[in-house]
């Protein structure tokens, strides 16, 4: 059977007469290995016995480009269909019906919460305000220069020091009611970061405020503004599509490093370390710093889209392309419609809207990227919103490590919760120096 050609794969009825397992010929001997079919018909060959079975020839997959790392329930995203899921509710139906809270239960608990197990999430999110007093020293003791993902990643581990590991968490239940600690201490500290970087005193959180309203009031001081409500919703939309996205770099990161037993704060720590780099989360600020250069220096189109053709040029189109999405990102259609939707709501006219959307058309009728399969992704049109709600660039990716804190909490909970889990520790091809005898400093030349 020809696996290459996508649309030829078999149906799940049709799998398990012609491939319950996988031949591999190795110095022409041949070894079977079984084939493992998720709940989506995505196929897999389980290579564990490879390096028994030949006696020490492993696989090599930089980048991990065609290797899963583990099975999960949690997030379902189909590149070439542009379809992603949450417990296999439609991101679309998600953005429009449900809200960041509900999701975050989602993730963690595998169903939708009933009214009183929502309730008791918000609960458990606003009585979670008290924070130790050493966390925002440490914020104070930073120069107001620093980048807040700086920042956060060290308040992040240091969370540890007053919580327990999160080992001793048995259920979900449990699970909850610390994800709802993090999540709002998290939140806390994010909005004391933007304000000591613009020099201003801390705002507490307040009973009776979302989750969202509550940060942009922390923020901002501004839940008397009119259009409160409504920035409010833009933002929980923004968090709830960034919820999850099954094993990126920075889910990843929280699995491999979760798996020494290391605290769960130090591996989401190691989250927001990966999320930081310019090709992961900290593209939405690249994105706009790119629109913003663009409307500044006067570039044309043509000029930007040279410029990220040109290999000699390490510039990228920001905000475009993808690892697994060879179609468009479903989250960019939402995002961009609730982009225009704040944008009419609050009347702004922001020129940068328009020079996105004019990027979009022209990347799109380039054969460079149409070749390349490269859409808008999450980051293409997400920075200006948050730039509609007045957030500081340099914020832009601590927005999306507080929408990511679920999913990387609900992954690794299932990492943790599964009896198969070992510690991460892939292998490696050396291609060094074969042996070779010491020689003493006098006879190098
Ligand atoms: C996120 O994985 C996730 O799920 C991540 C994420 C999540 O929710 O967790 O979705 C969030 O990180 C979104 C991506 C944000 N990053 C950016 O917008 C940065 C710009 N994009 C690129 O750096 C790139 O597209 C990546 C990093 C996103 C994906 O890179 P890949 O999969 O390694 O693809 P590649 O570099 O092999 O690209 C294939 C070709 C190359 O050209 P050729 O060698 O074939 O000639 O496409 C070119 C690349 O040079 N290319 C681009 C490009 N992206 C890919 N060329 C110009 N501009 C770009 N943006």
């Amino acid at each position: 059977m020809n696996l290459s050609e996508f649309d030829s794969v078999p149906l799940r009825s049709e799998v398990s007469d012609i491939m319950d397992s996988a031949e591999i010929k190795v110095f022409n001997k041949s070894h079977s290995f079984p084939v493992v079919m998720g709940s989506e018909e995505e196929l897999a060959i389980d290579i564990g016995s490879l390096r028994s079975q030949s006696g020490g020839v492993i696989t090599i997959d930089p980048a991990y480009v065609n290797t899963a790392s583990c099975q999960s329930k949690i997030t379902y995203l189909d590149g070439e269909k542009g379809i992603l899921r949450y417990r296999g509710y439609p991101i679309e139906q998600l953005a429009e019906k449900s809200n960041f809270l509900e999701v975050s239960y989602l993730l963690l608990n595998e169903d939708l919460p009933t009214a009183s197990e929502l309730e008791n999430l918000v609960s458990q999110v606003s009585t979670s305000h008290n924070l130790d007093p050493f966390l925002n020293n440490i914020i104070k003791s930073y120069p107001n220069h620093a980048h807040p993902m700086c920042i956060l990643s060290s308040l992040m581990v240091s969370l540890a020091v007053n919580e327990t590991g999160g080992h001793e968490l048995q259920s979900s239940k449990e699970a909850s009611a610390v994800l709802a600690k993090v999540m709002a201490q998290t939140a806390i500290l994010s909005a004391n970061i933007s304000r000591h970087g613009s020099g201003l005193g801390f705002i507490k959180a307040e009973q009776g405020l979302s989750y969202s309203e509550n940060f942009l009031n922390m923020m901002f001081d501004n839940k008397g503004h009119k259009n409160f409500s409504t920035m409010a919703s833009a933002l929980d939309c923004i968090f709830l599509l960034h919820a999850d996205h099954e094993q990126n770099c920075s889910t990843s990161a929280v699995r491999l490093v979760g798996s020494s037993q290391v605290s769960l704060y130090a591996a989401l720590a190691s989250g927001v370390n990966a999320l930081w780099g310019p090709l992961h989360g900290g593209a939405n600020q690249a994105v706009v710093e790119m629109l913003e250069s663009i409307e500044r220096d006067g570039l044309s189109f043509e000029q930007v889209l040279d410029k990220a053709k040109d290999k000699s040029d390490p510039f990228k189109l920001m905000g475009f392309g993808h690892r697994v999405y060879k179609n468009f990102d479903p989250r960019s259609k939402v995002i961009k419609s609730v982009c225009d939707r704040l944008l009419g709501d609050l009347g702004v006219d922001d020129p940068l809207l328009e020079i996105a959307k004019n990027l979009e058309n022209a990347a799109l009728e380039d054969d460079y990227f149409v070749s390349r399969k490269l859409y808008p992704n999450v980051d293409f049109y997400s920075g200006i919103i948050l730039r509609t709600l007045g957030i500081p660039t340099n914020m832009f990716t601590v927005i999306f490590a507080l929408g990511r804190l679920p999913g990387w909490f609900s992954q690794w909970f299932e990492m943790h919760s599964s009896p198969e889990t070992k510690i991460a520790r892939p292998r490696q091809i050396y291609n060094g120096h074969t042996n070779r005898q010491y020689i003493d400093i006098s006879q190098r030349v």
